[in-house]
């Protein structure tokens, strides 16, 4: 798993170094108050499954999501991934930066192991009562 962190006034933490052991994660920051997140799983050969995004709700519709996912993403191209997908319940988040629509089953089966334990999984991911949408996006 790789959390990115970004801060607009202070350094990443230090016990979280970017991408040690695989870990790096995307914080922002306004002064010393966090006002948004998000992370990646980074699936060695397969792609990046962009995670857990969130803004402050008196920050949101500013951007800020939108921005920690790019630089997720740009972070993560660097690297050399070049196939990004998520499971979310905001999708339109991601259709604005160019994600597309996809089949839940198109996305590696090990990321089901989030949907285990989640409430709206009632017999099968991506099935009949999860909330979530797959979405995918390929860089050329
Ligand atoms: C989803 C979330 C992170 C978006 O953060 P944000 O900082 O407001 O995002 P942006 O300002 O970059 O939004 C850009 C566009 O994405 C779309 N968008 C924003 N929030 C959305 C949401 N919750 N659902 C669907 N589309 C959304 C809108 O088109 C928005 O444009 P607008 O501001 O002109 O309406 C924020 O709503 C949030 O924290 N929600 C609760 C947690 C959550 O659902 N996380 C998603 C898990 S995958």
């Amino acid at each position: 798993m790789s959390w990115i962190s970004i801060a607009s006034s202070e350094d990443p933490p230090q016990d979280n170094p970017p991408f040690e052991s695989g870990r790096e994660r995307d914080i922002r920051h306004t002064g010393d108050e966090v006002i948004g997140a998000c992370g990646c799983k980074l699936w060695a050969d397969e792609g990046v499954e962009i995670i857990s995004l969130v803004t402050l709700t008196r920050f949101q519709h500013q951007g800020v999501g939108t921005r920690l996912i790019l630089e997720n993403i740009k972070k993560c191209k660097d690297l050399g991934f070049k196939w990004f997908f998520a499971m979310t319940v905001a999708v339109d988040v991601f259709l604005n930066v160019g994600f597309k629509k996809t089949d839940y089953q198109n996305l590696p089966l090990k990321i089901w192991v989030d949907c285990a334990s989640c409430p709206h999984n009632e017999s099968d991911p991506g099935g009949k009562g999860c909330n979530e949408e797959a979405v995918e996006l390929w860089l050329d």
